[in-house]
């Protein structure tokens, strides 16, 4: 007996585990600071949480499936012999898109929380606590940030999402279905959040959303104002001394966001622009609705105004009915950009999504194969566009301690990682001297004013 009893107890102590993208583990850290606001503290580490949240993602079959795995996990590991036991909830995309199946899976999870409704968690930790399991999937246009505490303490380099959902259906994405249309959160929320996050201690700020070059909204004055109005009033606040965002879609890639890359100093040159594809009979089977050489030709535009620009993608092989040829023309593509880093995954079949029940699905080993193929050529792309950097001086924002003795670990404007040893602190921004330039890191020395 026991173990299958719910806590009764009013929980204390909470671990946040987010999976996916970025968006989730801002959500991670929002909902972090909502329980902190409730009086439940962070369990600390190898220590069992009374609450544990698993911040899901329902990109991929894989990612899916580690849900199941990690609830079977906690409660196997469940370490007290007090009768108790832990009070699981399940927010992100798998809550959004299989609540109920979650509920009638597994008994151990007493809430579901999809990503527009995790202010709700106070009421719904109430409810598990009283006995009853409660299920929030509901997707009001963004009340939730409006109802969560302000921003605490934050490392050097922050994330703020600024628009969230999709509109675009790509036939094998559930993004449109987990995340909901396309919404843009107000400016001045944005502005103010922005502040508090840099009076907080950020010198970096990542601007989040699935479509983030989608954002619109209205400035102080009233004026209808892009993403790059947006970059433009965040350059103005002394402290913040960089902005980035992702991720952005082709079609949105306006030609005053391509003009902040040229002229807002603080914007760092970084571009991630997924093409997913380089043959444009499956760009059109995806509803992508660009081809290669549209999106090609916006990467010279930005190129053309912002040369050292290290651009960076998403790729999917083994899409329903992609031929080899097909496939070479994704690796010719690539190598014709020479990205400076790149995600790329095997085409997963979800449910619900056009793609899943087309024909001419691929066979398991030659997704394996191409993925392979196109994995060599973006790594040896990688460690090209590094090893360029040798022997020149860049600028590093100092986000953490390395392993060894007086070693940091940071950021060069190109998002690439970059170790190096000598006098300085988390947060500086020190001028770096190049001298290694490996597969997925930079080393060097720092360079005395
Ligand atoms: N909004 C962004 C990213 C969304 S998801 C965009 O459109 O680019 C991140 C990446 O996951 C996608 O760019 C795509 O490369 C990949 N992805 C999405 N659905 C997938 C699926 N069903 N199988 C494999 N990869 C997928
Ligand atoms: Fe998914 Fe396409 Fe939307 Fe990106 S643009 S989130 S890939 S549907
Ligand atoms: Fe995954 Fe949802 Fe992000 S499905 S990639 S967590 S939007």
């Amino acid at each position: 007996m026991g173990r299958a009893m719910p806590s009764t107890t009013a929980p204390r102590t909470y671990r946040v585990k987010s999976f996916g993208c970025q968006m989730n583990v801002y959500d991670g850290e929002r909902m972090a600071e909502l329980l902190g606001s409730q009086g439940i503290a962070p369990a600390a580490e190898g220590e069992d949480a009374d609450l544990v949240v698993l911040n899901t993602c329902h990109i991929r079959e894989k990612a899916a499936e580690k849900v199941y795995s990690d609830i079977g996990r906690i409660v196997k590991d469940w370490g007290r012999d007090d009768g108790s036991s832990p009070l699981i909830a399940v927010a992100g995309c798998v809550a959004q898109a299989e609540g109920e199946e979650i509920m009638a899976r597994a008994p151990a999870v007493k809430m579901v929380v999809g990503p527009q409704a995790y202010h709700r968690l106070p009421e719904m930790i109430a409810e598990a606590v009283a006995g009853r399991r409660a299920v929030d999937t509901d997707m009001p246009a963004q009340t939730k940030f409006g109802a969560l505490p302000a921003r605490r303490k934050v490392g050097p380099s922050a994330f703020l999402t600024v628009q969230e959902g999709c509109d675009k259906f790509c036939t094998y994405c559930v993004v449109p279905y987990t995340r909901g249309a396309e919404i843009s959160r107000p400016y001045a929320d944005l502005i103010a959040e922005a502040e508090r996050l840099v009076e907080a201690g950020a010198r970096e700020l990542t601007l989040l959303g699935q479509n983030v070059n989608a954002w619109s909204g209205e400035d102080g004055k009233g004026r209808a104002v892009g993403l790059d109005g947006l970059i433009r009033a965040l350059a103005e606040m002394p402290a913040l001394a960089r902005i980035r965002y992702t991720t952005s879609h082709p079609n949105d890639m306006t030609g005053g966001l391509i003009a902040a890359h040229a002229e807002v100093e603080k914007l760092m040159p970084f571009l991630h622009l997924p093409v997913q594809s380089g043959s444009d009979r499956v760009l059109r089977t995806m509803n992508r609705s660009h081809t290669s050489a549209s999106y090609l030709a916006i990467l010279d535009k930005v190129r053309a105004v912002r040369p050292d620009i290290a651009l960076s993608g998403d790729f999917i092989v083994g899409f329903p009915g992609e031929t080899e040829a097909e496939f070479a023309e994704t690796l010719r593509l690539v190598e014709q950009v020479g990205y400076a880093q790149c995600f790329s995954f095997k085409y997963s079949p979800r449910p619900g999504t056009p793609a899943a029940t087309m024909d001419g699905q691929i066979a398991p080993e030659v997704m394996d194969e191409r993925l392979q193929r196109l994995q060599a050529a973006l790594n040896a792309s990688q460690h090209a566009f590094n090893q360029a950097s040798v022997g020149k001086r860049c600028t590093v924002l100092v986000e953490r301690k390395g392993k060894l003795e007086g070693q940091w670990l940071g950021k060069s404007p190109w998002l690439q990682s970059v170790h190096f040893t000598g006098e300085a602190a988390i947060g500086d921004l020190v001028e770096v001297e190049v001298t290694m330039g490996g597969p997925n890191s930079l080393g060097g020395q720092l360079i005395l004013a």
